[in-house]
């Protein structure tokens, strides 16, 4: 039926769906075009990375479909060329781009009316592929042009690693205007817990920032220890003992490690938590002598999550200027769309998985 062939090709796309609450509900479907109302910029999607998040949603244990819809479109982790943009939005076609995650509370909460949609205050933010709102796993998406970020055109399909280090780029700052409440404050040495993509880019921002910088993860060989070597960070695959550091940022979520390093830091210290835990499990600990070293040593816990447009932008500079060969040593894998459940799959010395949507 010819007819209907065309009208496949020119009005349907293939995007990677699941059903939100529901484990292993993921599948490549064809739906239609993204909808004007999702942006008046038209983008055709590069690559998508896959994170911890995704996996998540797709185990049932988190995420939620736009209203009135049962499936989600999943992806956050956007990376694609412009395809048409209105004349004078600031994009034209052949830019490449990546997407924001979250969009501001209809409210708005103060934070999101300032811009601040990574700290809305009561949390009816919307995300795209994760909570409410179409992803960027599909074929094209639309986006709005204040939520696209143009990307150095040299990055080419590195620039899928936007999303994760805007996150990074967020705790960074955080970390910094936290700092700025003493005088003095002058960071040396920064302990970063957790090799996978959060961790390593965390390090190469701490590291960009002249700091002596310490990775700690469990994989003791394999391509972690070697990329945060070659970026000038001193890995351990043991717990660091007596390092003091003034920074931490935590980046694996794991029980054990986030108690640890709520312990190490010294006088004046940050701790950064950014990795998101499961919960459901208990530890017997002494709250009476964490209590007594964090007041009597100045010290601050604090979590970290998503990003803002500034955050962003800071992390496509850092991007730009890093070393394109070591970037490129965190996609261990490009998996094509066509054996898109290939990428789900945890395979060992994985550190960032990357579908590839021109394959
Ligand atoms: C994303 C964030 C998001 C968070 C919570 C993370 O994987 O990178 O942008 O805010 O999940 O949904």
């Amino acid at each position: 039926m010819p007819g209907r062939r065309s009208f496949e090709k020119y009005h349907c796309m293939l995007a990677l769906t699941v059903q939100p609450g529901l484990a292993n509900s993921l599948q490549l479907d064809t739906v239609p075009p993204p909808p004007a109302s999702d942006g008046a910029v038209l983008v055709r999607a590069l690559a998508l990375g896959i994170c911890g998040t995704d996996r998540e949603i797709i185990n049932g244990d988190y995420g939620w479909a736009p209203p009135g819809a049962q499936r989600l479109i999943l992806g956050h982790e956007s990376l694609g060329r412009v395809e048409s943009a209105p004349a004078g939005c600031g994009f034209t076609a052949g830019d490449l781009v990546a997407g924001i995650v979250r969009r501001p509370d209809p409210v708005p909460c103060p934070a999101c009316a300032a811009g601040e949609w990574d700290m809305c205050r009561n949390g009816q933010y919307t995300e795209r592929g994760i909570k409410q709102r179409n992803g960027y796993g599909s074929e094209q998406f639309r986006v709005e042009p204040d939520f696209l970020i143009k990307l150095d055109p040299a990055l080419d399909t590195l620039g899928v690693l936007l999303e994760p280090t805007s996150v990074v780029a967020k705790a960074w700052e955080q970390i910094e205007r936290i700092g700025s409440r003493a005088a003095a404050w002058q960071p040396r040495v920064a302990l970063v817990t957790g090799a996978g993509p959060v961790g390593l880019l965390a390090a190469f921002l701490g590291l960009q920032r002249g700091l002596d910088v310490h990775l700690y993860d469990h994989n003791a060989d394999g391509p972690k220890p070697i990329l945060a070597r070659s970026l000038g960070a001193t890995y351990h695959a043991k717990p660091p003992k007596d390092l003091s550091p003034d920074i931490v940022i935590e980046c694996t979520g794991a029980d054990a490690v986030v108690l640890d390093v709520l312990g190490i830091g010294g006088s004046d210290s940050i701790v950064c938590l950014t990795g998101v835990s499961s919960g459901g499990r208990s530890i017997n600990f002494d709250v009476g002598s964490l209590n007594r070293d964090i007041v009597l040593e100045n010290r601050v816990v604090f979590g970290s999550v998503n990003a803002n447009r500034r955050h962003y932008r800071a992390a496509a500079e850092a991007l730009a200027k890093a070393d394109q060969t070591w970037l490129g040593g965190l996609i261990t894998r490009r998996v094509p769309l066509s054996r898109w459940h290939e990428a789900f799959d945890k395979k060992d010395g994985d550190i960032k998985v990357v579908l590839d949507f021109n394959a």
